[in-house]
């Protein structure tokens, strides 16, 4: 593996050699195998492709320092997949056996861990593959689970530099009793008014505030930190419920930090910023510090310095010690493969 920052490749470009597979059909999961990662036949009438029948996860797998590989909150994921397949009308896959494809899949690319801060990255998705064009509101009795993965270094080009932020006040990230969902057809809602804002403003995320309300970016929870304090969104069916935002909230509590999660609006975000922290959570990003909001009329407000903030910083160094071995796991996240 490399070590060199600039000839790592971006993340998710690069796939692991090995793919659990199992398919869905006559109301029942069968039985899965670990196979090459390759192109999969597919009917051009699969629900998926018309239907946009499809959720996925994502975690990671972390090497220590004496090479053991451990996985982080994967209970978690895996239950957070049986609820996006739920509220999808997908096939909802067994526990135990996503579980068991999840824990073979990374036995299979054990060499292709890469050293902290880069880990394997693990995809299990979930589509819809039933021929028939005619089901628009028909749920797809077949279906196939894929378990891929990634080797990763950095998700945001530049690691740990403050991010530029586009505070979008008007329109939703997506529809809002889907936003807890892990789906695709989220991502290909956001697209647009990402690419808008990315030209217009040359940010790096958007963050979704619809009608004022402040929710969560593309693909990153949103917090704000001051000493001390933690202010996030309180849960709803709107926004991803992001495990690194609960681990983040955990160990703040834990650390004597005061937790508020409550609807707030991009007002006294505004005000908070000008001595407090931003940054961006989730297993991608892990805790990235915001630098920046770029608001509608392209006014530019500095978050606190500009620069990322301590409390951001020693969260995020908190976190990863746990993830890769270098701290004591207190609350049981890490899973031996
Ligand atoms: C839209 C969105 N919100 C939040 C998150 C963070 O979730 P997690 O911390 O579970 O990775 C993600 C995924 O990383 C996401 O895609």
């Amino acid at each position: 593996m490399t070590t060199n920052p600039q000839a790592r490749p971006a993340f998710g470009t690069v796939l692991a050699d090995k793919m659990g597979i199992a398919n869905f059909a006559n109301g029942a999961w069968g039985a899965e195998s670990v196979v090459p990662t390759a192109a999969i036949p597919m009917h051009p009438g699969a629900h998926v492709l018309h239907y946009a029948s499809s959720c996925f996860e994502g975690f990671k797998a972390y090497r220590w320092a004496d090479g053991s590989i451990h996985v982080f909150r994967m209970d978690r994921h895996i239950e957070r997949m049986r609820q996006s397949a739920r509220l999808l009308h997908l096939p909802v896959p067994d526990a135990t056996q996503l579980e068991r494809m999840i824990l073979q899949t990374i036995d299979a690319n054990r060499a292709q861990v890469p050293e902290p801060p880069g880990a394997l990255y693990m995809r299990p998705v979930i589509f819809g593959d039933m021929p028939n064009i005619g089901a628009a509101s028909q749920p797809s009795s077949e279906a196939t689970l894929i378990v891929l993965a990634s080797p990763v270094w950095d998700y945001f080009a530049g690691g740990m530099k403050p991010l530029r932020i586009y505070v979008e006040d008007q329109r939703h990230r997506t529809a809002e009793h889907l936003g807890i969902v892990k789906t695709g057809g989220n991502y290909a809602a956001a697209m647009g008014p990402t690419l808008e804002a990315k030209e217009r403003h040359g940010i790096d995320q958007v963050l979704f505030c619809p009608g004022g309300s402040v929710q969560e970016t593309g693909a990153a929870n949103f917090l704000l930190f001051r000493e001390g304090q933690v202010l996030t969104r309180s849960l709803d069916s709107t926004f991803l419920h992001g495990v690194t935002r609960d681990s983040l909230l955990t160990m703040a509590r834990a650390m004597g930090f005061k937790v508020e999660e409550r609807v707030f609006d991009v007002r006294e975000m505004l005000e908070w910023v000008k001595d407090g922290e931003a940054a961006l959570s989730g297993t991608a990003a892990v805790l990235a510090g915001v630098g920046t909001l770029v608001l509608r009329d392209g006014t530019e407000v500095r978050v606190g310095n500009g620069d990322v903030g301590p409390v951001t910083k020693k969260l995020r160094a908190a976190l990863v010690a746990i993830q890769t071995g270098a701290a004591p796991d207190a609350y049981g996240w890490t899973r031996k493969v």
